[in-house]
């Protein structure tokens, strides 16, 4: 059966849909069999961050109102066949769906999959409540800047609301320049700000902006670890700035 896992934030533009992507790719890309479900029915974008808009015949509101089955609007990602996309409707209206359609769309596929992912849109409205409602875990997704971690406090008091089986945490777009030399707030200070446990540690790297998520593997092969193993370990985002050549790195990166 699959673990539902959403990703939520609160504050917009924090990495959610990103994490999400990158998280069920290593996932696939380790033999597991995820679905990656967009719950963002306003800006919905994970086909394209995927690369697979070209390939989506039915969405998420197609099944909703049964002009097919929700394994029929599955979309195989093309490096990792393991891994199906589940996207939402561009053109529908917010209103057709209900929390409890989704739920019945999602449990449909837990006997045959390991992972569900879904990428909870910002804000706390009713979006944020249909996709926290239909999951059993929930990671949200922090970046060291104050308003985020503002915006998370508030998620983790709603959450409570909700019987979930886990919450954790992901900070996500850490500059490691600014860690290595005391400028910003370390992801285990957030873990202790925000009382939860820390699951993953993302770098902020100028090519995930393209759409290119290989230059996380570290981070990721930690974070999706310590999802299959319930571990807390975490990844060194100060490592290529420490040294002598980690000093060079660092005032290049400081003079962009
Ligand atoms: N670790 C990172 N390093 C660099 N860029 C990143 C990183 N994580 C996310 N981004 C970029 O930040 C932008 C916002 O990311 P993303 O769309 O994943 O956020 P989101 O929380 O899903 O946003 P929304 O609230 O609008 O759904 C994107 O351009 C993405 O490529
Ligand atoms: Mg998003």
């Amino acid at each position: 059966m699959a673990r539902k896992i959403v990703v939520t934030s609160g504050k917009g533009g924090v990495g959610k849909t990103t994490v999400a992507c990158a998280l069920a790719c290593y996932l696939a890309s380790r033999g597991k069999n995820v679905v990656l479900c967009d719950a963002d029915f306003g800006l919905n974008n994970i086909d394209v961050a995927l690369g697979v808009e070209n390939a989506v015949t039915f969405d998420l509101v197609d099944v909703i109102e049964g002009r097919c089955r929700a394994t029929q609007a599955l979309v195989s990602h093309p490096a990792y066949p393991t891994l199906k996309i589940l996207t939402s409707s561009h053109s529908a209206p917010e209103r057709y769906v209900s929390p409890q359609a989704l739920k019945v769309v999602l449990d449909s596929l837990t006997p045959k999959f390991d992972y569900i992912f879904i990428d909870c849109p910002a804000g706390i409205d009713e979006g944020f409540h249909r996709a926290i409602s239909v999951a059993d875990e929930a990671i949200i997704v922090t970046t060291p800047r104050i308003s985020a971690l503002r915006d998370a406090d508030k998620v983790i008091t709603l959450l409570k609301s909700y019987r979930l089986k886990g919450v954790s945490l992901v900070v996500n777009k850490i500059r490691g320049d600014l860690l290595a030399s005391g400028e910003s707030l370390s992801p285990e200070e957030i873990a202790d700000l925000l009382r939860l446990p820390l699951i993953g540690v993302i770098p902020e790297e100028y090519a995930i902006y393209q759409g290119d998520f290989s230059s996380l593997h570290g981070a990721l092969k930690t974070l999706g670890n310590n999802l299959l193993l319930g571990k807390n370990k975490t990844y060194d985002v100060t490592r290529k700035y420490r040294g002598f050549w980690g000093s060079i790195r660092k005032a290049v990166k400081r003079s962009i």
